[in-house]
């Protein structure tokens, strides 16, 4: 096979950030995706729907004239969430989701849950109105191992969180272990996972072997290969309960290449092709299509998008090394291997 047409793929994790990067990368996102579930954290975070609306504006301001590339906007999760701000703007069809990140697991999660209990009246009334929760999956505590932190968050917080909160619609957001991929199959219609590109490519090694190389850093971190394998038998396998969400995540290169360096792997230039490559070489690219552009609106109550892109296979894809920010460069995600399929 050397062309592939499939349904016009959306991103259901994004970060666009603000500002010079904004600018930067949301035309990046915008050429070959729909749409984008943007995430809410800023400095400060989109907490309010006022929030959203106006973040919302400032995105559209940035998408390149022609484009049909459309945001679902987020709000991010505190203890002191108004539950009825957010019934209301996802009412108004301002908000698609909202994001649960556990304070201090990633980048800007300061504002996020500490006390789970504190959030079940917001969370009560998501499961009432049919509000999706994207859950930033990993637990904080410092005596669980970063690899562990997955896990152990699946045991501690998610299960008896959904337990408690019957209906509530959750994505687990960029899976990153056998333990992710299974508890996520054994959820029902309620649940989900999304998947990056980067899991699919790159295992730990790629970030300590052969010196430190933090273009590959990210959170929730890579893991052993036998992860790595499961989640690329998730996403192959076409099964509803899986879709992309790229977790792409722009940092200046002068904040990755440092003695403490921030967590994101930039991946929107190159999504696609990066992504096709790998489902050839699991024999699956007919499986693509499920993966990026059907089983993410389905989970959604969305309906796919009506534009189809078409893949061809050809000589290696010419992509920058980064890109140009109006305050510095960022590194596109380097898949460690020739990409041969062109979006169109
Ligand atoms: O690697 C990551 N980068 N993981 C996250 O959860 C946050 C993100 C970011 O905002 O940079
Ligand atoms: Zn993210």
């Amino acid at each position: 096979m050397d062309s592939l047409t499939l349904r016009r793929p959306d991103d259901w994790h994004l970060h666009l950030r603000d500002g010079a990067m904004l600018e930067a990368v949301t035309p990046e996102s915008a050429r070959h995706f729909g749409r984008a579930i943007i995430m809410p954290n800023l400095v400060p975070p989109v907490i309010t729907g006022a929030e959203a609306r106006a973040y919302r504006d400032r995105i559209m301001a940035a998408v390149p004239e022609g484009s049909g590339f459309t945001p679902l906007m987020t709000l991010y999760l505190t203890e002191d969430t108004d539950p009825a701000d957010v019934v209301k703007a996802h009412a108004e069809g301002l908000v698609t989701a909202v994001k649960l990140y556990p304070a201090g697991a990633t980048t800007n999660s300061a504002s996020g849950v500490r006390d789970f209990d504190k959030v079940r009246p917001v969370l009560e009334a998501m499961a009432e109105a049919g509000i999706p929760l994207c859950v930033h999956g990993e637990v904080t505590e410092a005596d669980i191992d970063i690899f562990d932190r997955e896990a152990t968050f699946i045991d501690r917080v998610l299960d008896p969180l959904r337990r408690a909160t019957p209906g509530l619609k959750v994505v687990m957001e960029h899976i990153t272990t056998k333990q992710g991929v299974d508890y996520a199959l054994a959820g029902g219609d309620t649940l989900a996972a999304t998947i990056t590109t980067h899991h699919l490519v790159i295992n730990r090694n790629a970030i300590l072997v052969g010196g430190i190389k933090p273009h590959y850093y990210c959170l929730p971190v890579a893991k052993r290969e036998e992860h790595r394998i499961a989640l690329r038998t998730a996403a192959t396998s076409g099964d509803a309960t899986f879709f992309l969400g790229t977790d792409s995540a722009p940092h200046l290169d002068a904040a990755k290449e440092m003695a403490c360096g921030c967590a994101g792997i930039f991946t929107a230039t190159n999504t696609l092709s990066v992504l096709a490559e790998v489902f050839e070489q699991d024999g699956a690219l007919d499986r693509l299509e499920a993966f990026a552009s059907l089983n993410g609106p389905a989970f959604y109550g969305l309906l796919p998008n009506e534009e189809m892109v078409t893949l061809t296979k050809g000589a290696p894809v010419d992509y920058p090394a980064r890109i140009e920010t109006g305050d510095g460069p960022v590194t596109v995600f380097d898949p460690m291997m020739p990409l041969h399929w062109h979006v169109s």
